[in-house]
């Protein structure tokens, strides 16, 4: 009899990675796993939501490089649930590193819309040095401890030298959009400011082929198809995780015992926790018995997790040009390269950057979804539903210049209050190195000790050493995990082989 077949396996987290998790180890012949997932329901941060009739994510909205290399566009292919569009070999081979190539409409605070040539030459010199950004991940000696202090830094030195013969509303108006620039990338990061990213960890993030694409009938059709081939009644939703207390001496029993919140103890030999990072950073003193190795904190406690929060607008009209896809608000009074709002609670609007534009608009109607990062983000989700209605038409109007534009309906995400997920997104804070997500991922005990090896595991977005912050890496790390295991008991298997032979 294989081993697998009496071994005891605990996912923590019904998310994409613990679901992913599941998946190969019941295809691989094991039969006692479980998730235990603390809400109602699965997907984590894969969460499609309505506003009005019309399907928004609330979490994860694009297949981030799908091609052949990224997991969750081949499974969504099987699925059928793309549009013929992505499927294209054109689609799977433009590499876009990162930027789609979206069409831009700009607006500026004192009303309405921006000459695109008067923008382009600060974007321009911006998306070349978050590719520099890239550059120093491994190398010693940045001139910079954050991504922020070095942009601001080279775009002082490179005006100088190249936007010198321009005059100075014009030269003002280009910072402005620097620091337009500057909060986007707080929302593709997941960072307050862009002060708290690590110049010298930036580059681990990497990217793959493939022109973003979106799911037409919403993200959660993964989670549906993945779940519909796992055996009924995995799962047990409602059942919140207290502690896990693992390395268990006693010579019978199994080395692990996870407490559940209501009272209840399940037995484990092996636990793969999938929390989110700003859960664990949040809990890891109560999630553990005994806590987790010092080494493992601190790199809990050095990659970051913020927030990153979506506020879907719609109206009866468009005030964006036919072929716009993202709109960005330029506040004329930030030529200073700023991310951050001085007075919050007064002006915490300014951190959003602009909208997106949801596509087709056959499908969506007039759809737009704003993007607000940080504390700013933290805090709208503290107010009422109409005074973030509120603060947007307001917003909108000045940037319009129109004083009548009314959206019909708002709808915001709240993932910092979540209290299963505390934010958004890994980012590598400051002070952040590979080790650090090496650490992450780094089964309990520790190398070298005595103990029963792979106690606790550890999987979920924050644990890719370099697709951290996404689905794809978020069901890679499930994979690993559940390989990692399935590798132990094979290799113990020809040796019990032998014995049996004797
Ligand atoms: C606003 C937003 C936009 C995003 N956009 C994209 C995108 O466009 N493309 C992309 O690739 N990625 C995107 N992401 C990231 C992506 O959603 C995540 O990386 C991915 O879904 C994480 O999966 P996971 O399994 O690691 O974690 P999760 O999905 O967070 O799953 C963890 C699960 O653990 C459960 N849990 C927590 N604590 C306990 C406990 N104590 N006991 C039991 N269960 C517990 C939670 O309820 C949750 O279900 C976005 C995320 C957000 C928030
Ligand atoms: C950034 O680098 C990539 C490849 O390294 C290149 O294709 C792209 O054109 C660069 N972008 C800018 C704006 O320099
Ligand atoms: C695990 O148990 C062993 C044996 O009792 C002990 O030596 C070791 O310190 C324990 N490890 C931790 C992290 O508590």
């Amino acid at each position: 009899m294989a081993r697998s077949v009496n071994t005891k396996i605990v996912i923590i987290g019904c998310g994409i990675s613990g679901i992913s998790a599941a998946h190969r180890l019941v295809k691989a012949g094991f039969n006692d796993v479980r998730i235990l997932e603390a809400t109602s329901r699965s997907g984590g941060r894969i969460k499609t939501g309505r506003l009005g009739n019309k399907i928004v994510e609330i979490g994860a909205n694009w297949i981030h490089g799908p091609c052949e290399e990224n997991p969750v566009f081949c499974l969504a292919r099987q699925y059928r649930l793309l549009d013929p569009e992505a499927l294209t070999p054109e689609n799977q081979a433009m590499d876009i590193g990162g930027h789609p190539p979206w069409t831009p409409n700009f607006f500026g605070s004192s009303g309405g819309k921006l000459n695109a040539e008067d923008i382009y030459p600060a974007q321009q010199m911006f998306l070349e040095l978050l590719n520099e950004s890239s550059e120093f991940q491994g190398q010693k000696g940045e001139p910079w401890s954050c991504v922020g202090d070095f942009i601001r830094s080279e775009v002082q030195q490179r005006a100088e030298e190249q936007w010198k013969d321009i005059d100075a509303t014009s030269r003002s108006l280009r910072l402005c959009v620097i620091s337009n620039m500057l909060k986007v990338e707080c929302c593709v990061n997941g960072a307050h400011s862009m002060d708290e990213v690590s110049l010298g960890a930036f580059g681990l993030y990497k990217t793959l082929p493939g022109n973003d694409c979106t799911f037409p009938g919403g993200y959660e059709g993964l989670i549906k198809n993945l779940m519909s081939e796992l055996p009924s009644g995995l799962v047990t939703y409602n059942r919140p995780v207290r502690c896990v207390h693992w390395n268990n001496t006693e010579e019978r029993g199994n080395p692990v015992m996870v407490e559940c919140d209501d009272g209840e103890r399940i037995a484990a030999d092996h636990v793969i926790c999938t929390v989110p990072l700003g859960y664990l950073r949040k809990h890891h003193s109560t999630l553990f018995h005994p806590p987790l190795p010092l080494h493992k904190l601190c790199s809990v406690q050095r990659l970051g997790f913020g927030t990153n929060n979506k506020i879907f607008v719609e109206f009866d009209a468009p005030w964006w040009d036919a072929d716009c896809e993202i709109i960005y608000l330029v506040w004329e009074d930030e030529d200073a390269m700023v991310d951050e709002v001085p007075d919050v609670q007064r002006s915490w609007i300014k951190k959003l950057f602009g909208f997106t534009v949801l596509k087709p608009t056959e499908r969506y109607g007039h759809v737009l979804c704003g993007w607000i990062a940080g504390h700013e983000s933290e805090y709208m989700e503290t107010l009422s539903e109409q005074e973030v209605t509120q603060a947007v038409t307001q917003l909108v109007r000045r940037f319009t210049g129109n004083p009548t534009v009314t959206p019909k309906r708002v709808f915001r995400s709240q993932w910092f209050h979540d209290p299963w997920t505390c934010g958004s997104y890994t980012h590598p804070g400051k002070g952040c190195s590979e080790q650090d997500l090496d650490n992450m991922m780094e089964p309990l005990p520790s190398k070298g000790s005595q103990s029963q090896p792979l106690q606790v595991l550890f999987a979920g977005e924050a644990t890719h050493p370099c697709y951290f912050s996404t689905v794809h890496g978020a069901v890679l790390t499930g994979w690993r995990e559940a390989d990692r295991l399935i590798s132990h008991y094979s290799s113990v298997r020809p040796f019990e082989l032998r014995k049996s032979k004797l």
